[in-house]
């Protein structure tokens, strides 16, 4: 690739078809991977994984290193093992969370149960360590193993928030940085390194932009679980709410509220589940009109724009044009 040429339709063309073959030759890798002679552990995992999902870690992964010329086959085990890591983090994060719905299917916890699902997961995460040892690098075994860490210790911070009204900006923003954004980091990071090992202000530049792209991307997350007429995520609104995930936009609607507000807010997190869901669509409405959502939303699109600067300085090209993408796509998907 010539880094000062300007990119043409028929360079997009081609980058999205090279793009496509690799997402489908990373399914196929997934599939194969995930298999087991213990049948549950096939059936549950296939379950999820041929419910679509958006691949966006894989995708940016394989983006990158394709952007910075790579060409061998690395990238697609790199791809999988990150999306291995994705899923067994949703089997687990499903059944913590109590959720019914995933990829606009039951979730595995529903169909299987809750010891199936956690058990699965680890499969799923034993099964990222083996692609990762397989692809001969240290360096990416370093990224993401602390990565797959960190993200355990985001969902831990997360449960010892769960129901505190009170929980600050900087601890909310402390752990979507650490179960969100550092598989996106992670996974921009891994896509220099098996492109450009040795450029170091390629790869700070790139974890940079994966880092923001993830914050974005869980704002944004956050903001759909308050919007209940969303028919796009698959997943159903109020969960935050009603398992007493503090996130943004309540975060920001306490912020503004008025004390007998805040009362009641209060109090709402310390009725049962039960009784938050049936309170989920007054508290949505509360929490659109308050301004609150709209303003998570606008932080969301603010990481966004921070991501898309950070490549300004990279010359123009079908992948720069995709990583852009990618990154736009993420803050807008509600729309
Ligand atoms: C869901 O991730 C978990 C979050 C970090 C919000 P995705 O929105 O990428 O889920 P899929 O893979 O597309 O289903
Ligand atoms: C993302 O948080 C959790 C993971 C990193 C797996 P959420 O709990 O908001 O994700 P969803 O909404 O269930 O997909
Ligand atoms: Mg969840
Ligand atoms: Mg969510």
């Amino acid at each position: 690739m010539n880094p000062t040429s300007h990119a043409t339709t028929q360079d997009l063309g081609d980058i999205r078809t090279v793009l496509e073959e690799d997402v489908l030759a990373v399914n196929e890798l997934i599939i194969k991977r995930m298999d087991s002679p213990i049948e549950m552990i096939p059936n549950l995992a296939k379950h999820l994984v041929m419910a679509g999902g958006k691949r966006v870690r894989p995708k940016l992964a394989l983006t990158v290193s394709r952007l910075l010329g790579h060409s061998a086959d690395a990238h697609i085990k790199l791809a999988a093992c990150i999306e291995f890591i994705h899923t067994a983090t949703l089997l687990h994060d499903d059944v913590v969370d109590g959720s019914a719905l995933r990829r606009g299917r039951a979730t595995a916890n529903i169909l299987w149960g809750n010891q199936a699902s956690i058990l699965v997961g680890d499969f799923l995460f034993s099964r990222a360590f083996v692609l990762m040892v397989e692809m001969g690098s240290l360096e990416i075994l370093n990224v993401l193993s602390v990565a797959a860490s960190r993200i355990a210790e985001g969902e831990v911070m997360q449960l010892m928030n769960q129901g505190n009204v009170d929980a600050s900006l900087e601890s909310y923003f402390e752990m979507i940085e650490a179960k969100t954004a550092k598989l996106f980091e992670a996974a921009a990071e891994a896509g220099v390194l098996i492109a450009k090992p040795a450029d170091e202000a390629l790869r700070l530049k790139f974890k940079e932009f994966g880092r923001c792209l993830g914050l974005a991307f869980q704002i944004v997350d956050d903001v759909l679980d308050y919007d209940y007429t969303n028919v796009v995520s698959g997943k159903k609104a109020g969960t935050d709410f009603e398992e007493g995930k503090i996130t943004l936009p309540l975060i920001y609607a306490y912020e503004n509220a008025s004390i007998s507000e805040r009362n009641r807010l209060r109090e709402m997190f310390e009725q049962p589940a039960s009784l938050r869901a049936e309170a989920f669509t007054g508290m949505a409405d509360y929490i659109k009109q308050s301004g609150a959502l709209l303003r998570a939303h606008d932080v969301a699109v603010g990481y966004a724009n921070k991501a898309c600067e950070i490549l300004a300085d990279l010359p123009p090209s079908e992948g720069k044009e995709l990583l852009l993408e990618i990154a736009y796509g993420s803050a807008m998907r509600h729309a």
